[in-house]
């Protein structure tokens, strides 16, 4: 256990014994100091992802909460045709449906492993989701550390993908929906998106990451189709090996902290009769930073993992 400051309220950082992620235990997020909430901050660059049991947030102190990392983006609607927000910073992630009308998105299905939002141009930094209301059972969320996944790639696939970008395609929204106005059958190197770079920089921790989005829907620009399926296939299957991966299971009241810059996150299906309700802000991003080639010779590791 380290404990990141000395005063009453500090935080103690308790890492799991995994490749990423630590639980913080720092009392009520609502009332915390600027010293403990820097002991948060830099444990969210140091561990990947957070969990903070035992909150209870309105969606005004989740907000306040979620501005302590940076200016919050009005996130679009995770689901097309989901009853419209009351606030543009928190978005609703929920199988309910009320009056005919789903509150949120993401329905009770699996959501495979992607990054929030990469089909937008600056995808956001962190996410923050608060448990409200869950099933018995399943609608656990897992986490994969980027940092570890390149700096473990094979030689001959780190060749491949240096220098490299992905398409990520906007037709389709986070919980696969086509939007209005596409059929699907598009070329997805004619569809609108944005490209980003398969290796970034972390702008705040100085480490470089993988990243690749979603699977679905994207494209690694300057092949064909079949050599950017094959390739994406090799890599996501080195990206998300088991040992990269830690897994929660939810209680009411626990707050994640995770940082879409270097790692990804997957959620397990659950009963569709049992309800579950969750609350998100997400920090706006920043542009995002490609790794040089000098900087891929170089590569220091990120200390978690080790
Ligand atoms: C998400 O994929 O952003 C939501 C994760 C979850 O519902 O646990």
């Amino acid at each position: 256990m380290v404990n990141t400051a000395n005063t009453a309220t500090a935080a103690k950082v308790i890492p799991f014994k995994a490749q990423l992620g630590a639980e913080v235990h720092c009392g009520d997020l609502r009332e915390l100091d600027d010293d403990t909430f820097k002991a948060i901050r830099r444990a969210s660059l140091d561990h990947l992802v957070l969990l903070i049991r035992g909150q209870s947030l309105n969606d005004d102190e989740l907000v306040a909460f979620g501005r302590r990392f940076g200016e919050l983006a009005a996130a679009a609607p995770v689901h097309i045709g989901q009853k419209p927000r009351e606030r543009p910073e928190i978005a609703i992630i929920s199988n309910v449906i009320e009056n005919g009308m789903a509150i949120g998105g993401l329905g009770d299905g699996e959501a495979v492993w992607h990054s929030d939002s990469s089909f937008t141009p600056v995808p956001p930094t962190v996410s923050i989701l608060h448990a409200l209301e869950l099933p018995p059972s399943g609608g656990g969320t897992g986490f994969a550390n980027m940092y570890r996944a390149l700096e473990t790639m094979p030689t001959d696939l780190l060749k491949r993908i240096a220098g490299k970008t992905i398409k990520a395609d906007l037709r389709y929204t986070s919980g696969g929906q086509l939007r209005p106005g596409y059929t699907g059958q598009e070329d997805i190197r004619e569809a609108p998106g944005p490209s980003h770079p398969i290796i970034r920089k972390h702008e705040e921790s100085g480490h470089h990451a993988l990243y690749l989005g979603r699977r679905p829907y994207s494209y690694i620009n300057g092949l064909s189709l079949d050599e950017s399926e094959a390739l994406l296939d090799a890599v996501w299957a080195h990206a998300t090996k088991p040992e990269f991966t830690w897994h929660h299971q939810w209680q009411l009241g626990d707050v994640l902290i995770w940082d879409n810059r270097c790692c990804m996150h997957r959620r397990d299906a659950f009963d569709p009769k049992s309800r579950r309700i969750m609350h998100r802000t997400q920090c706006k991003g920043v542009p995002i930073v490609a790794t040089t080639a000098q900087e891929l010779a170089q590569l220091q590791p990120h200390p978690r993992a080790a």
